[in-house]
């Protein structure tokens, strides 16, 4: 009801401004990284693995494409992503010693326990899940658990629940980094002082929001964007297209950078806005020299730059400024000002934000 949103509009509003004590809680107490933080016999588990499957579908999904860049880089474990729905019914080599990681808000989606199952099957029984809902079936089936305090999300597009599951993400990569002889002392300590900085990190970046709305009211009169990451921001790319796609309705898609002049440049044109996140300088030099292509057409560049970046806004280009450089933990902090820049052109558009048309909230049948 109205009480509980408070001073916000919508839940989907509440839920991104949230966001610095959702991951709060979910890391709260974490003293040092220990396998035991994913439940009883996590130590075995982990050192019998030698490499990891996630599994999930929507948002879900794209936090684990995100946790594959952690996974390789850091614990140097080799990682698979898949989409729940491809993974069941296909044919795939089953690796006994596979971390098999279920991520899901709800706990219930069909097809990722679907998937689960599948490869429980298939004879991997080494699972884990990282959940927001401590009694699904999810966390019942998977022998760990990984329990993300988001709260309760009502919004149907994923805010809070998906930076909560990659504080849950990181924190699996250091353990088994750690598990692995791939952590150093200093390494570990550097990476939980980033982790206990991120509320504050995450407030910083909220403060952005007015930056973004101005962005939004140019947004709320088009009917295509692309979004444009590369490494660990392309999985983000590909949220804040999903972000937008879901509550106003506009035509949304993401692509790796690079891929740019392979096609989606064709698309480009005064219509169509170009937002590209985490660009540094040099990779912002070759887009705007892509950009300057279409430039005669309008082409017009959305860009959420890196805190070490020195590019001003100009002609055709639109320039926030990260407040920090944020490491490894970059992702977190970028998906923030997508989220509000989906929000604040829903509100523009006047759509339906907390229940978005033909979508719903968990997908408990096929
Ligand atoms: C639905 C929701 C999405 C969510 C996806 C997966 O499509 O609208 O927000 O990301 O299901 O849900 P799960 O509960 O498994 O994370």
């Amino acid at each position: 009801g109205a009480a509980e949103l408070g001073p916000y509009r919508h839940y989907m509003q509440k839920e991104i401004f949230e966001q610095p004590r959702a991951v709060a809680d979910t890391l709260e107490g974490i003293a040092g990284i220990v396998p035991e933080l994913f439940g009883d016999g996590a130590h075995r588990v982990f050192r019998e693995i030698d490499s990891v499957l996630i599994l999930a579908c929507g948002t879900s999904y794209y936090s684990g494409c995100t946790a594959k860049y952690w996974l390789e880089g850091i614990a140097k474990i080799p990682t698979q992503v898949e989409i729940a729905s491809e993974y069941r019914y296909r044919e795939s080599v089953p690796n006994p010693n596979t971390l098999v990681v279920t991520i899901s808000q709800s706990g219930e989606t069909a097809d990722t326990l679907a998937a689960l199952r599948h490869a429980q099957g298939l004879g991997m029984d080494k699972t884990l899940t990282i959940c927001n809902v401590a009694t699904s079936a999810m966390v019942r089936e998977c022998r760990l658990a990984y329990i993300t305090r988001a709260g309760v999300e009502i919004g149907v597009a994923s805010t809070k629940a998906f930076t909560t599951q990659l504080a849950g993400l990181f924190l699996l990569t250091l353990v088994l980094a750690q598990a692995k002889g791939r952590l150093s002392d200093a390494e570990e300590a550097a990476h939980l002082k980033a982790m206990r900085h991120l509320p504050a990190a995450l407030a910083a970046v909220l403060a952005l929001e007015p930056q973004v709305i101005s962005w939004a009211e140019d947004f709320a009169g088009k009917e295509h964007a692309l979004f444009l990451g590369r490494g660990l921001h392309y999985p983000i790319a590909l949220e804040g297209a999903l972000k937008l796609k879901e509550i106003t309705y506009i035509h949304a898609e993401a692509y790796a950078a690079g891929e740019l002049k392979h096609g989606p440049l064709a698309l480009v044109t005064s219509e169509m806005p170009v937002v590209t996140v985490a660009p540094n300088d040099a990779l912002l030099e070759k887009l705007k020299s892509n950009m300057q292509e279409v430039r005669a057409r309008g082409g017009v560049l959305y860009v959420l730059a890196d805190a070490d970046t020195r590019i001003e806004s100009g002609d055709g280009l639109h320039v926030i400024r990260m407040p920090e450089h944020y490491g490894p933990l970059s992702p977190l902090l970028h998906v923030v000002p997508l989220q509000l820049l989906a929000y604040h052109t829903a509100c523009a558009r006047g759509t339906d934000v907390d229940k978005p048309r033909n979508l719903a909230k968990s997908v408990t049948v096929e």
